[in-house]
This record gives C-alpha cells, structure tokens and sequence, in this order.
C-alpha cells in the first residue's frame, strides 16, 4: 500500500503528449507522488511505502541526482573511492555495483526491458551486509524518512548540472533508454510544465540545495567536474573521510574517469543496456555517454526554446538565492 501521497497527471496538452508520446510497454503510465508532485512511473505507488520505510545505514553514501548530470560519472568516482581504487572489480557493470532506491526496479536496467522481471531493489539493498552505495533520482522529499527527519544521516552527495544541458541529454538518452518517440519541442513542453520523469526538475535540485547546510550532504555540479576534476576528486575523498590520494593514485583516478575512458568503459556506458533496447526501436540512436559538454544546448535548442527555459528558470529561482548565471549557463565562478 502506498502512503505517499499521489496525484494523477491532468488531462491536458502535457498530459496528452505524456499518454501519447512517453507511455509504452516499458513505462504504462505515470502518477505525481509525494508533496513536490514528483512525476514518476504509475508501479512506482507499489514501492513507494518501502522506499519511506527504508532502514538506512549511518555508513551508507547516496548519490542522488536529477538525471544526466552526471549520475554515473559521480557513482564511478565515489565507487572507486570507496573501494580502495579496486580497477578489477569496477569492470562489473556500475548498476550492479551501485542499486538504486526507486521500486520495482524502477530504471534498473538489468531487468526492466519490457516488464520483465522488476527486482525489488529494496530487497535487494537490505540483503547487502556493510555500507552501501546507493543510486538515486528521488527528490529529497521522496527519500527514507530516517533521512529527512535527520534520524540517520548516510553520506549524500548531489551533483547537478544546468538545466539546459540536463535537458538536451535526457532528449537523446530518453530515446535509446526509454524508447519514447518524441520531439525536442514536445518534451521541452512537458519538463518545462515540470511534468517529465522525475521531475520538477527545480523541485529536485533546489530540494537538496535547501539543505545544503547538513554536513552529511555534499553538493556537486557537473561544470565544475569539468573544469577541475582532480579537485572534485579530492573534496568527495575527503567528504567521505577516506585518506587523501598520491599523486599517482589521483593521476590515475582522474584518467580513468575522463570522458572518452569513461566513453569505451563498458561497465559504465551503459551499452549492453542500449544494445537489448534496440531491438524495441530500431531507429533510436546514440550513447550514454555523449558529447559531455557546457553548453552543448546553444548547438542544439532554438533561440526561442532557449528563452522559455531562461522565462522558467527565473520564475523558479526567483526569491532563492540560486545563482542566475550558473542556473542559465552553467557558469562556474
Ligand atoms: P551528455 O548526454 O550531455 O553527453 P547521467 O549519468 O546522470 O545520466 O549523466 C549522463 C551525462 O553525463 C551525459 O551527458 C554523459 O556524457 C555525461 N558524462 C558521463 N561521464 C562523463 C565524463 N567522464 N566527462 C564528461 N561528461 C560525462
């Protein structure tokens, strides 16, 4: 039984594109949960009790995230960190190093082609003896109450990424991913009425932006990966209290996570995945890991779809104290 508040998606040009364009055999239909209207997929209601319920662990880490801003890039770091730099067994792919809160098996790719099989990534994150890594696109309104009423305080570390660019990226993964057979101009309609999976996505970042005052919470953003990863790589080593990093281990640890190793890595980009959605829609093209660029938006939106965002990224941080130019272009002081 679900005890997180759910909402159904209104019957309107949004909802409509939502039925007609991003509903099918791998996602049957979509619900708003919990108090941010969260957009998820309908079978979430069947998990939704458990996630809340969910007996966290003080030596657990989260990777929590709104998707493509750089989910995987973060988990590969943290699991190599957390693994004493283990190459050998980072081979084994990263969704069965890292699992991920949302039930049944909600986005769990080993399983979720059609409706095969969804695992119950709950029971399976309850079996694991020791500190776990958890994988996230949950607001932090939808994760564990032991964490939200700061009962157990687990290592979170958000990484987010400007809007436009997460948005171009989930237009290209949500094609080879998701199967859906959309136009950039009808999906930007329904993420900018913040109805897209996962979304709102404001309601996800400024949800963890809220609480960036816990010391158990370490906020990441992509631009800066970019623009000083060895530095990154240092602050979450030492945000997990781990001992810092030789030279030469962080020399390695930063080739190892750049973008074209990263790019060939099987275990991370993601390709058997992409290869077995194939064959549901043979047209759908492309990689994971993409083009990994700040500002790729500008060679890819409209100048008139590049307003609304700025028009829907001003309303939503209006009266916060979110940085404007980080929020429309990525910019990183
Ligand atoms: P693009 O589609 O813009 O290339 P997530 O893991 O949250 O789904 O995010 C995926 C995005 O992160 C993709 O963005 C992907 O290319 C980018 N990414 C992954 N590894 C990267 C790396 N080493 N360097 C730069 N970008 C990376």
């Amino acid at each position: 039984m679900c005890s997180v508040e759910q909402n159904e998606i209104p019957d309107d040009e949004v909802g409509n594109i939502i039925k007609s364009k991003l509903t099918n055999d791998l996602i049957h239909g979509y619900c708003l949960f919990g108090k941010d209207d969260t957009c998820l997929p309908r079978y979430y209601e069947t998990g939704a009790a458990a996630v809340e319920e969910f007996e966290i662990r003080n030596e657990d880490v989260i990777v929590a995230s709104f998707p493509k801003s750089g989910t995987t890039w973060t988990q590969e770091m943290v699991w190599l960190l957390k693994n004493d730099l283990d190459y050998d067994r980072a081979k084994v792919e990263i969704y069965d190093r890292f699992p991920k809160f949302e039930l049944p098996g909600l986005g769990n790719s080993r399983y979720d082609s059609g409706d095969l099989n969804r695992v119950n990534s709950i029971d399976e994150l309850n079996a694991c003896t020791g500190p776990r890594l958890i994988k996230t696109h949950l607001p932090f309104s939808l994760l564990p109450r032991q964490i939200r009423n700061g009962y157990k305080t687990p290592k979170i570390i958000f990484v987010m990424r400007n809007s436009k660019d997460t948005f171009i990226s989930y237009y290209h993964m949500a094609q080879i991913l998701w199967l859906w057979n959309v136009s950039k101009e009808e999906l930007a309609k329904v993420y900018l009425a913040d109805k897209v999976l996962y979304g709102p996505y404001w309601k996800n970042v400024l949800g963890y932006w809220n609480m960036r005052h816990l010391p158990n919470l370490l906020i990441l953003r992509y631009e800066e990966m970019i623009k000083d990863l060895k530095s990154i790589i240092q602050r979450t080593c030492a945000f997990l209290e781990l001992d810092p990093l030789t030279e030469e281990q962080l020399e390695r640890l930063f080739t190892h996570l750049s973008f074209n190793s990263m790019k060939n890595n099987s275990a991370v980009n993601y390709e058997k995945v992409i290869k077995e959605r194939k064959q549901y829609n043979p047209t759908g093209d492309g990689a994971f890991i993409r083009s990994g660029k700040v500002g790729g938006y500008k060679e890819e939106m409209s100048s008139e779809l590049i307003n609304k965002f700025d028009e829907w990224i001003k309303k939503n941080i209006e009266n916060t104290d979110f940085n404007e130019n980080y929020a429309c272009f990525g910019h990183v002081e």
